[in-house]
């Protein structure tokens, strides 16, 4: 292809694809389907790899992150971000509408807006491009976190044409829809990490993260609803709000103007109830005075304006009893106790059974009795949670709840861990529950992804003692005909299930690594793992020091692997599964080389890099024909070293005269 022609290309699959992003996460009304949308990006990044003069350095191909922020920088807001009086009830905001009318009269409208609950964000667009994301920090400054905001697809990074200003600021908040919410807080328990209490929780702990792609994992959505500018360009918030929308910003649809306080209340009265049916969380509702010199007018308090306020929901709460407390043993032993309650109608459902998180939950914070009668709210989650006791309806006479000593599915005395929330069941060899879940969790899609096989079909094929290990999975098929004589299986489902299991040898490493189940490795730090280390050979020698060496693993992970592989039925499972077939070893990745200036030459990486991430650096050594090695030897030619490089590392590649050359030196080597 010829320059121009990519350029061409480059140029029209951009701008189609920032049309499809807009399309699909703000307008919600997609034209292409996923797959073809993939395709196209996969399109784009090939010819912006091969021709990188022509790439948009606002292309639809930079939102899936990599950028690693080291520490966040604060900036001063150019206009303070302040905060707004509440209301909680229909007297307050009778009150409020009597002040507003006392300074304007009767001629004025309200804007009521649906209150996100999630973080305020500042963004500020220069040229129609987005240059700069700040949090609402103290009001006066906050964190630079553009890079992480970059990867929030309703957020432009780039407008169209539009009659808005060369410099203007947006307002709006960050969240997460309630279905990501469940779904990412579910994995961070399956990986027994600790799982964020809401949505809002989850969003602001994203913004916080140092690698990029991590946050790109975890879907965001943003609404605006404020502009600033130097000049007023608008009449009218409800004017600004639809310019805005036209410019290409997310507007949440469901905002109305109102002519008077009981349109606001209508307003208010339908969304206590509707606000079930939302796809994420809102805690109230905001109410603004339409016209920008009324506002002006009306003026600020010292911490918020007087031409608006926010009505807040009452978090909805009902009285059940207190029926017993059960407990669930999870794939890596954590027990979970649960309480279930008599049914109760609470914000549109029926509510059976509420968390209890922890044991310091029941015998601490809440001191149950058994019977006792509880207050349940809905917070961000679908399960409700228990908020505290009603003690003048304790029973006289009721016992205090103990946590439980022993498993409850297998009796083992439960542990915990010195400075952990939970309480573990160390029999993970023989403790069903652990047993079936860690095979339902290597057959699931995210790790093995085997066809015909569910968790069901798991849970039989184990109590019938087809299978205990999940090595026992590549052996079924020497028990075809005693499957067959169970008869709850058809001779088609077995053939499909048995095929689905041959298959899944195809799967790629970090597959086989994260279906493991070890305790703290998901997705990302699989695939981190494999990108490091290579083989299972490696992963399995490697101390602690040396995994830490690895992008993203710290302590905690690196202690979990280790003890992992310390174990002698797990080395002796992996090789029974090496023996099967099954991938160890990552695949190697078809690069087409840019050149072969690094051909021969051997380097490794370190540190944290301000303008690339490791990935990208190895990528960059890769193409170039240079290989990455994971420890420092005299064989090594070069010790590419950001800032934080251990310690341990410097000194070895000083004793061994290894020169030590920065990212912009490599670059350099290049050119
Ligand atoms: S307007 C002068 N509109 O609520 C403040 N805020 O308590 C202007 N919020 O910090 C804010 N939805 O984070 C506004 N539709 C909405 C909102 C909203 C949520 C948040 C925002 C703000 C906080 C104020």
């Amino acid at each position: 292809m010829s320059p121009n022609e990519a350029k061409d290309q480059i140029k029209t699959l951009t701008a189609e694809l920032r049309q499809h992003t807009y399309n699909y996460y703000v307008l919600a009304m997609p034209t292409i389907s996923d797959y073809d949308f993939d395709k196209k990006l996969e399109h784009l990044s090939e010819l912006e790899k091969q021709f990188p003069e022509f790439a948009d350095p606002e292309s639809p191909t930079q939102v899936v992150g990599g950028d690693i922020t080291k520490e966040f920088v604060t900036v001063k807001h150019r206009w303070p971000m302040l905060s707004l009086g509440n209301t909680y009830n229909e007297q307050e905001l009778i009150d409020f509408d009597q002040r507003i009318r006392k300074a304007l009269g009767d001629n004025f409208e309200y804007v009521c807006e649906l209150k996100f609950d999630g973080l305020s964000m500042s963004l500020t667009y220069e040229n129609g491009k987005l240059a700069r994301a700040v949090t609402r920090g103290d009001g006066t400054q906050g964190d630079e976190v553009t890079t992480n905001v970059r990867t929030i697809h309703s957020i432009p990074k780039k407008l169209g044409e539009g009659n808005y200003p060369d410099l203007f600021e947006i307002r709006g908040e960050v969240f997460m829809h309630l279905k990501a919410f469940e779904r990412l807080n579910k994995e961070r328990i399956d990986n027994g990490e600790v799982p964020y209490a809401n949505p809002r929780n989850f969003a602001s702990g994203t913004m916080k993260l140092q690698d990029s792609a991590e946050v790109a994992r975890r879907p965001l959505d943003c609404f605006l609803y404020g502009l600033y500018t130097e000049k007023t360009l608008f009449k009218t918030h409800w004017e600004s709000l639809e310019a805005v929308k036209s410019w290409g910003f997310h507007v949440d649809n469901h905002s109305r103007l109102c002519g008077n306080i009981s349109e606001v209340l209508e307003f208010i009265a339908k969304w206590d109830t509707e606000r079930h049916n939302l796809s994420y969380d809102i805690d109230g509702i905001v109410i603004k005075v339409n016209n920008y010199s009324q506002q002006q007018e009306l003026g600020f308090t010292a911490k918020s304006p007087r031409w608006a306020i926010s009505y807040k929901f009452k978090a909805e709460r009902v009285e059940t009893e207190l029926l017993a407390v059960t407990y669930q043993v999870g794939r890596t032993g954590a027990v979970t106790p649960v309480a279930n309650l008599k049914p109760v109608l609470l914000a549109g459902t029926t509510v059976k059974r509420a968390t209890l998180h922890n044991a310091d939950e029941i015998t601490e914070r809440l001191k149950l009795h058994e019977h006792d009668t509880v207050y349940v709210e809905k917070g961000g989650e679908i399960i409700p949670k228990i908020i505290s006791v009603n003690l003048d309806k304790r029973q006289p006479g009721a016992k205090p709840i103990a946590y439980i000593t022993h498993c409850p599915a297998c009796n083992t005395p439960l542990l915990r861990t010195e400075g952990e929330a939970a309480w573990y069941c160390p029999n993970d060899e023989g403790c069903p529950p652990q047993i079936v879940g860690k095979m339902q969790h290597y057959i699931g899609r995210k790790a093995m992804n085997i066809d015909g096989l569910g968790d069901e079909t798991i849970e039989t094929l184990y109590r019938q003692g087809f299978i205990k290990h999940i090595s026992d999975l590549y052996i079924l098929h020497e028990s075809a005909d005693e499957l067959k004589k169970l008869g709850r299986f058809g001779e088609k489902s077995i053939n499909n299930m048995l095929d689905g299991i041959e298959k899944s040898k195809q799967q790629p490493f970090e597959k086989v690594l994260f279906g493991l189940g070890i305790r703290y490795v998901g997705e990302t730090v699989a695939r981190k793992l494999v990108a490091h280390f290579k083989t299972i050979d490696n992963l399995m020698a490697a101390t602690a020091e040396e995994l830490t060496a690895a992008e993203e693993i710290g302590g905690r992970i690196a202690e979990s692997i280790t003890e992992y592989f310390a174990y002698e039925n797990h080395r002796e499972e992996i090789e029974k599964l090496r023996v099967c077939g099954l991938q160890f070893i990552a695949e190697e990745k078809e690069v087409t080389l840019a050149s072969d200036k690094f051909s021969g030459q051997s380097f490794i990486i370190s540190g944290v890099f301000e303008k690339y991430s490791r990935d990208e650096l190895k990528d960059i050594i890769e193409q170039n024909g240079g290989k990455i090695l994971s420890s420092i030897s005299a064989k090594l030619n070069y010790l590419v070293a950001g800032d934080n490089m251990g310690p341990a590392k410097l000194e070895k590649a000083n004793k061994l005269n290894i020169p030590i050359i920065s990212d912009d030196e490599l670059l350099a080597m290049l050119s």
